[in-house]
This record gives structure tokens, sequence and C-alpha cells, in this order.
């Protein structure tokens, strides 16, 4: 939550920090802000709603030119989305701005006493405190800036990635990490700061990752970093290996259906180079080290947050019916707080598409401090949680800019569900020959999830249909109801209709009395283990006249017979159902949202990189 952009070199820095913060939207788009060193010396700008609006604010004042640049795109924590509350902000003199992403738990504190030293407040943000109580110490003491931030960093409780610009060093930027991501491109005299890789891509592919306690000054294009306790540290420039294209819309009206139709080559991407079933291999490197602890675990606790959480449900179904490990998913924050029974014999999967989710973080962190062994399934290289745990394995879906997650959820279940088929061969638990066959099937997913999505049309006109409904019902069974569960948050999240999901069979215990002629329920009823049972429960819906749209094998006639819709997707085994099964429920609930007008890729209230707890 919250993206923060920065710039110092040879070119203007307005149009890179602009466009810098276009991408890092999808973090927040409450308000938007930047500072430069212009004409009028320091300067903020800043407006509430998206970047577009900032730019429509910048343009009344005309040229402004400054070769040093800070900017943010906020989701509101402290104080409601409003001009004032918009970052950057200023320090009591006006001589320093600041842009923050995270969240500083001891401002209260920090606030009664600067306020009793006389300081007056024009936000209600953390972030306008923390700038003046680095300032009083800057005043009050013969240091400098950084050395004054490095001093108001060790009273500060909470997590922060910020960006610090000082009127009278205008070829100067201060950043410091903690908890909140910071990557620091590297060009040719020039640098990028930013809250990830996106905005950097197009300059330079070299990039630092700040870690957590670190502090880093940029001047007289010179990059310094030390720690918060004043150690200095050798930056290690990493290559980026993201692709430009990869992160803009090709084409496509919106970053979510280009993400859903990427999911052909974003699963063969994750399988590349790990699976070939003709040759019955099947390789995850960063179980190589660990593969002894993950074979002997007593068991498997799954963690994770939002959509990345569905993914692990479908994963206690692989690990359970492959390896006969008992499996526990657990929501990131509900697992940090409740004092957990976590051992050393514990095998923790944290799965994030971001790799920055606050909770999920917490969650490693509780679990580390047990001695488990913490493996990470992330998507975003670099992010915080694959440097924070043991060993991963990284989803390769590419770049996922939608808020509505998709591609990186079909991902992460390719990743575990091969995770799951190695420790079943390995454990013993899955003859070679059934191995051998869920090798095949899993190799051909790619082109199933393609010839699901040929169902588009079908489903454009069904999402007609139903557009204008205020309730959804989803119901699912056995690898199907993590499917079930997946498809009402899509529909929830951006298309603002209420969509609940639930075990089909659960729905007589509850759901069933919002049955009624106006409501649809949406069954996912592929033939496998639990198909007739679901074929019962469209029964009973149908008897209470609530309208019916199935997901059905391809072929099937039964459902046809019954429901008011089908959508046919392949056959696949039953385990990996969920990769191609979910796709006509990410289509549907597009097709609904952008029916509705709705901002498909920036849904209302919410963000996709979740750094508050
Ligand atoms: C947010 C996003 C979701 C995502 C969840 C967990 O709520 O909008 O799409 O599933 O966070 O994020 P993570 O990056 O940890 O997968």
């Amino acid at each position: 939550m919250c993206g923060i952009v920065a710039y110092v070199g040879q070119q203007e820095a307005l149009p890179i920090v602009i466009k810098g913060l276009k991408r890092l939207e999808y973090r927040g788009y409450d308000s938007a802000g930047v500072a430069l060193m212009d004409q009028r010396g320091l300067s903020v700008y800043k407006k509430k709603g998206k970047v577009s609006q900032l730019e429509e604010h910048l343009a009344t004042f005309g040229r402004v030119e400054s070769s040093i640049g800070i900017g943010h795109t906020r989701w509101a924590t402290h104080g409601e989305p409003n001009d004032s509350n918009a970052h950057p902000h200023y320090s009591a003199s006006g001589n320093i701005a600041i842009i923050h992403n995270g969240i500083i738990e001891n401002y209260e504190v920090l606030k009664k006493d600067l306020i009793s030293k006389g300081y007056s407040f024009d936000s209600e943000t953390d972030t306008e405190v923390l700038v003046k109580f680095i300032e009083d110490i800057f005043v009050n003491n013969p240091v400098s800036l950084e050395e004054a931030l490095r001093l108001a960093l060790h009273q500060v409780v909470g997590a922060y990635a910020i960006v610090l610009m000082n009127k009278e060093e205008p070829n100067t930027l201060i950043a410091a990490r903690k908890g909140s991501p910071l990557v620091i491109g590297v060009g040719e005299d020039e640098y990028f700061l930013a809250s990830d890789a996106t905005p950097i891509i197009e300059y330079t592919n070299k990039v630092v990752y700040l870690d957590d306690y670190e502090i880093a000054v940029i001047r007289n294009n010179r990059l310094q970093i030390k720690t918060i306790q004043n150690v200095e540290t050798n930056p290690y420039i990493n290559k980026l290996e993201m692709e430009l294209e990869a992160i803009e819309k090709g084409g496509y009206e919106h970053f979510m259906l280009k993400e859903i139709y990427e999911q052909p080559k974003s699963i063969e991407d994750c399988l590349r180079g790990r699976l070939d079933a003709k040759a019955g291999r099947l390789v995850l490197g960063g179980l190589r080290d660990y593969m002894n602890k993950f074979q002997n675990a007593e068991r498997i606790i799954i963690t994770a947050c939002g959509t990345s959480w569905h993914a692990g449900l479908v994963a206690e179904y692989l690990f359970e019916e492959f390896a006969r490990v008992p499996v526990e998913v657990e929501y990131a924050s509900e697992f940090r707080y409740r004092n957990p029974v976590i051992g050393e014999k514990d095998f923790v999967i944290a799965i994030s598409q971001s790799g920055e989710t606050a909770d999920t973080l917490a969650a490693i962190e509780l679990a580390k401090s047990k001695g488990a062994t913490i493996f990470g399934v992330c998507n975003v290289v670099g992010s915080s949680i694959p440097r924070a745990t043991h060993a991963g394995s990284y989803t390769h879906a590419g770049p996922e800019i939608g808020v509505a997650s998709t591609k990186a959820f079909t991902a992460q279940i390719s990743v575990l569900a091969m995770m799951a088929l190695k420790l079943g061969y390995q454990r013993g638990t899955l003859p070679q020959s059934r191995y051998m066959e869920l090798l095949s099937e899993l190799e051909a997913i790619p082109s199933k999830v393609e010839k699901a999505l040929q169902a588009n049309d079908a489903i454009k006109y069904i999402s007609g249909e139903y557009k204008d409904v205020s309730n959804a019902l989803y119901l699912g069974r056995g690898y199907n109801f993590p499917v079930a569960l997946e498809g009402a948050l899509k529909l929830k999240e951006i298309s603002y209709i209420h969509a609940e999901g639930y075990p089909a069979a659960e729905m007589k215990h509850g759901p069933i009395a919002l049955i009624d002629e106006e409501m649809p329920v949406i069954f996912i009823a592929t033939q496998d283990s639990s198909y007739d049972k679901v074929v019962s429960n469209i029964q009973e819906v149908k008897a209470r006249k609530g309208k019916i749209i199935a997901v059905v094998t391809e072929g099937d006639t039964t459902v046809r017979e019954m429901a008011d819709h089908v959508i046919e997707i392949p056959r696949t085994h039953e385990a990996f159902n969920p990769l191609v099964s979910v796709i006509p429920l990410q289509l549907l609930s597009y097709h609904i949202a952008v029916m509705r007008g709705c901002n498909v890729d920036q849904p209302r209230n919410l963000a996709k990189s979740v750094t508050v707890e």
C-alpha cells in the first residue's frame, strides 16, 4: 500500500516520477503528490484522487523544471483521503519534504511530544509527525540530515520506506527502509528509487534492494548505504530480468483481462525447466537444500492472505492426497496473533504474489522464531518475503498489475502442485505410474487453460444477463471448493456485488435461505469424485427457483438439462481442476464489472500490495 518514486540525475524528474507513480497506482490511489526543486524552491504539489488528477493540478502551474523529485501514491491509513493528508509532507520549516509507505505505530507519542514543543500539524498523518520529528533532531543537534534521520529511526516503531529531499542539498536524496520495500535503480549519472522495479525498468536493469534497517544516501551522483547502526555496507547490484512489455497493457482494455489471457503462458513459464513429464523429471531448485526437512515434516502449515490463501486451500487437498501429510491453512493475520503451536518439525509455506504482505511477513517471523522451516511461494523477485524465508520457489507469472489477482493464483497452484507431487513421490505415497500420469496431466494444463478461455464470448453473454444482481452464491466441492471462494472474491472485489463462496453441501446450513428466483448460483460442477453430490445440490437450488450457472466438464449433458447456463471446460485430473475451473469465474467477474462501469484494475478501497496489518 502506497507507492513511492524518486529520481535524481540529469533528466527532467517530473515526467519520470509521474510515469513511475502510474505504474505504482496498483498500490493505492486515494491521492497523489510530488515534491520538486523548481523555480519556487522546494515545492510540493498534491491532490486527492488518482495520478491523472495530480497531472491536471500540475498543469495549472505551467512548466515546473527539476532534476530531482519525489512522488507518492497513497492508500489511506491515518486520515481520510484528501489534499492535506496526501504526501509529500513538509517539515515545519518547509525545508524538508518526505514520502512514506508504511505505518509509524508510535506516532501519537511522538506527536504529543512535538506539540508540547510548539509544533502544529496540517494533516492527520503519521508521516507529517515523522518528518517534523526528524527535523526537530536535525535543527537541535550539530548533525547531518541523514544522521538526524538515523537517530530518529531509533525511536520509531513501525514500518517504513521513506525518501527525504532537503532544500539545502538540491542534489541529494536520503532513503530508509524497514518492513516496506524500496528498490534503487542505478543508471548512468542518475538514480531511481521506487517501491518496486516497475518504474525503473525502462531506464536501467541494475538495481539494489535496500534491506531493512538500511539508510541510503544519494549525494552528488554517488550511492552510499549504511545500517541504522552506522555501519557502511557494500551495495549489491542485481540485474533485473523483467521486460518492459510485461508491465504494459499490450492492446488489452485492462490489465486484468491481459493477465487472465496470459495464463496459458504464465503457467507454462512456471513449469518450464522444472517439469519434464516424458523424462519423469520434476526439479524445484528452491527445495533442493530443504528436501530432507520437507520430506520429514510432521506437518505442513500454509499461511497467506486473500487469493493466495485460496491457493493455499487447494494445496491442502494436494498435499494431503498425494503426500499424506497433515496440512493446516492459516490466514496470516489470525495465525500471527493466536499463539499457534509451531515446532521444529513443521514446514511452513508462505504464499504471496507481492512478497510484501505485512501479515504474511509477520507470520513468517513468528514461525521462524519457533524453529520451523519456512518456504516462500512468491511472484515478485527480490521482494521481502523471499528474503525472509529459508528457501522458496518463484511463481514466474510475470508482473501482475490488476489489483484482483488472476495469473498469480494459477501460478501459485502450479508451484504447489509440483511440490505436492515431488513430496508424494519422495515419501513413497505416490506410486511411480500414478506420479508419471500426474506429471503429464500437469504439463497439459496450459493448453487446457487456453481452451477454457475460448468460452469468453459465452461468458460475456451470461454476464450481460446477471450484471444487475445484488448477490451471488458460488458453490463447489473438493478441489473446487476453494475455487468457489475465489470466484466469489473476484466478483465482490471488482464489481461490488455481494458474493459468497461455500462448500456446496454446506449450502443447506444457511445460504439456501437466500435462494429465490433473483439469486444466481454459480456451481463448479466438473466430473470428478464429488460430481453426483454436486448434481444433487444443483437440484436443491433448482427446486427453489434459483438461477443456475454451471461450470461443467465438456460434453456434460446431465447438468446442461438442469442449469440456466453452462460453461464448458476441458477435462483434467480432478486435483488440477482449479487451474482450469477458475478461468471462467475470472472472466465472469471481469465482464460483469466492466458492464457495471467499475474500475476493474483499481477497485475502490483496495490495494494490491498490503503492507499494513
Ligand atoms: C490484496 C490483493 C489480493 C491478494 C492479497 C494477498 O488483498 O488485492 O489480490 O490476494 O492482497 O496478497 P499477496 O501479495 O500476499 O498475495
